[in-house]
Formats: C-alpha cells, sequence, structure tokens
C-alpha cells in the first residue's frame, strides 16, 4: 500500500527558525517522514504578507531550507521546495478565493489580531488571502495529515471546509486533511512573557531561542529567563507559566517526561534547573547550526537540491490543478 500524504510548512520570516518551531513543528516532520509520504516547503509567498528586502527574502528562504535540513529533514526522502517555484500555489489560492466567504476570511483569528494591532490602513488583502494560500499548498498535494503547532489549526480547519465544499459543488477533487497537533509541544512561550506565544516577530529578542544562535546567547537567555519567587520546579501551567513553559521545552529535547525532571531538580533552585536545560539546548541546537552554517557555506548546491524537489512537487500540483480547472469548467488547451 502506498504510503498516506503528509504536507506542512515554515515562514521565511526572520534568520533563524526559533524553538518554538523546532519543538512545535520539526521534530514532528523528522520522525513522521519515515511513514509518510511527505512535503515540506519554504512558504516564501506567505512570508511577502510582511515588508521584505529582496535580498534577504532571498537568504532567509536558503536559510530556512538548510535548517529543515540540518535538522534531520533528507532531501532525498522527503519533498523539500521553496512554494514560489511551484506556480500552482498562487492560481489555486485564487480559485480557492472564490469559493471563500468574506465573513468567514475574517473570522480568522491570526488575521484579526494582525489587522486590529496595525489597522485595516496598515494590513495589506494577502494577509486576509493568507489561509486561503495556506489551504491551496495543503490541498495541491491531497495531503491526509498536516503537523503543526495549535496556532495554525484554525487555518487546517478552514482548508478542510473549502475541500468539502469544492468537493460537493464540483464532484470529489480534494482529499480533506487531518490537522496532526502534538498537545503537549503544541504552544512553545516566550521567555520573558510566558503566557504569550514564542514567534519569529516577537517585539523583544531576549525572549526567543534562536536555532542559528551563537550557543553561549541562548545560555544566556536561559538563564534570565522569567520564572517565579516559589523556587521549586514544579509544573503548573496557571500558576507557573515560565517554569512550566522551561519544563516542557527541557521534556521535549530529551524525550523525557516532566515528573521525572522535576525529580531531579528536587530541593535545588531554579539556577541549577536553567543550567541543565542551557546545557540541553546547547548540545541540541549545537549540531543543528553547524550542519546549516555548512550547507549556507554551498548556496549554489543548496539552490539545486531545491529545485529538484521544486519539479517533484510541481508534478503532483499540476496534477491536482488541471482537475480542478476542468471541473470548474475552465475551457482548458486542447
Ligand atoms: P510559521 O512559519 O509561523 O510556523 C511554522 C510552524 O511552527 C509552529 N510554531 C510553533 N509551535 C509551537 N510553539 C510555538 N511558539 C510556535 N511558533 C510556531 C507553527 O504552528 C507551524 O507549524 N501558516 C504557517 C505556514 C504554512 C503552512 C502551510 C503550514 C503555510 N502553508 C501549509 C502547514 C501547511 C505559518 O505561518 O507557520
Amino acid at each position: 500500500m502506498s504510503k498516506a500524504r503528509l504536507y506542512s510548512g515554515m515562514q521565511p520570516s526572520a534568520d533563524s527558525l526559533q524553538i518554538g518551531n523546532y519543538i512545535g513543528a520539526l521534530m514532528q516532520w523528522r520522525d513522521l517522514q519515515e511513514s509518510y509520504d511527505a512535503f515540506f516547503s519554504v512558504v516564501d509567498l506567505h512570508a511577502l504578507t510582511q515588508p521584505n528586502d529582496p535580498a534577504e527574502l532571498r537568504a532567509k528562504t536558503r536559510r530556512t531550507a538548510a535548517q529543515y535540513i540540518a535538522a534531520g529533514i533528507e532531501p532525498a526522502k522527503s519533498t523539500l521546495y521553496v512554494q514560489s517555484q511551484v506556480p500552482a500555489h498562487a492560481e489555486l489560492a485564487w480559485i480557492l478565493s472564490t469559493i471563500t466567504g468574506f465573513g468567514e476570511a475574517s473570522r480568522m483569528t491570526q488575521f484579526k489580531d494582525k489587522s486590529s494591532r496595525y489597522g485595516t490602513d496598515g494590513t495589506n488583502v494577502g494577509l486576509f488571502t493568507y489561509p486561503i494560500l495556506m489551504a491551496a499548498d495543503i490541498l495541491l498535494y491531497q495531503a491526509d495529515i498536516v503537523p503543526v503547532g495549535d496556532d495554525q489549526k484554525q487555518h487546517v480547519e478552514l482548508t478542510r471546509d473549502l475541500a468539502e465544499r469544492f468537493n460537493s459543488r464540483y464532484g470529489d477533487t480534494f482529499r480533506v486533511p487531518m490537522p496532526m497537533i502534538q498537545q503537549d509541544t503544541a504552544r512553545i512561550y516566550d521567555l520573558q512573557n510566558p503566557t504569550a506565544k514564542m514567534s519569529k516577530s516577537a517585539e523583544s529578542d531576549a525572549g526567543v531561542l534562536w536555532l542559528l544562535d551563537d550557543p553561549a546567547k541562548s545560555a544566556k537567555k536561559i538563564m534570565r529567563a522569567v520564572t517565579d519567587s516559589e523556587g521549586v520546579v514544579r509544573y503548573d501551567r496557571d500558576a507557573k507559566p515560565g517554569v512550566s513553559n522551561l519544563l516542557v521545552i527541557y521534556a521535549a529535547l530529551t524525550g523525557r517526561q516532566i515528573p521525572s525532571i522535576e525529580d531531579e531538580y528536587a530541593g535545588r533552585g531554579y539556577g541549577d534547573f536553567k543550567k541543565g536545560l542551557a546545557e540541553v539546548v546547547v548540545n541540541e541546537f549545537g549540531p543543528v547550526r553547524e550542519r546549516a552554517l555548512a550547507l549556507l557555506d554551498d548556496p549554489a548546491e543548496l539552490d539545486r537540491v531545491l529545485a529538484r524537489n521544486a519539479d517533484k512537487a510541481a508534478s503532483v500540483a499540476n496534477g491536482t490543478l488541471d482537475a480542478v480547472y476542468d471541473r470548474m469548467g475552465l475551457l482548458r488547451r486542447s
């Protein structure tokens, strides 16, 4: 039997991925690529919804791809490619926008957050249609599952709704995908503001752990992470969000259970615990960082790998797009 399909992606919106991307997504991707026919994209078209310097966007796109590979995504096994190299994404996004309700798109919480932060004049239409492009990404590949952090769940639900709507109007065309969300690591929080999601676009750098940062800098950020005055290493998301977040990171990176970590640090202070975590993070990130930087030393080879995989992706995507055009009654070239 052929393997089930998996689709996921990340925006090249910073020079480095952050630890939430790594724990909430990349670690799962690495494991899942063994049992799924996996497609992983660097979604550069999505990144255009924020202002970008062109040379920087190109660099960030390569850096994101290099981090996927450095973290264990194997481009010979999984289809790792750059979204804009497969034109079908933008084409299907247009098609899907014609079956999306204005109100439906207006209810997306990420859009609502951003538009309330920047106002309607500071918000571009691309941000509004962003989830439709994401739906196009997923549906083009007939994905069965979409592993993401919980901030993307609503977008995958919209994708399901659009797939079902299209199928019922035009006949069975899209597979209806399922989100896959690892509950305990679905959300890694900012080290300085442990009730806010850690994000590549955080206002302050002090709360974000970057995969490609100098290890000494990451260690320092962990030592300065916000905790509480109780002094006990104990998981309690409501009363102790800072310590709980650090425990989740510790457990995710070591594969250990939280109670065993609590036991290890029983009767010891936060200083010891943070030192232990800093060691775990530096040990995990160090080799990833080195591999990523080595890959970036040979951008021509990286570009060739990405181009090969874009061809593989396009052959799947174009098949779906053709069927969509045909079902909708767009006159095909003979
Ligand atoms: P992006 O680039 O914001 O994030 C990439 C992945 O990392 C997860 N993530 C987190 N997980 C846990 N804790 C955090 N603090 C944290 N921050 C980010 C995200 O949930 C995501 O899985 N719209 C998507 C990109 C996208 C996509 C797709 C994803 C475009 N098309 C198709 C899946 C399928 C995004 O902005 O991810």
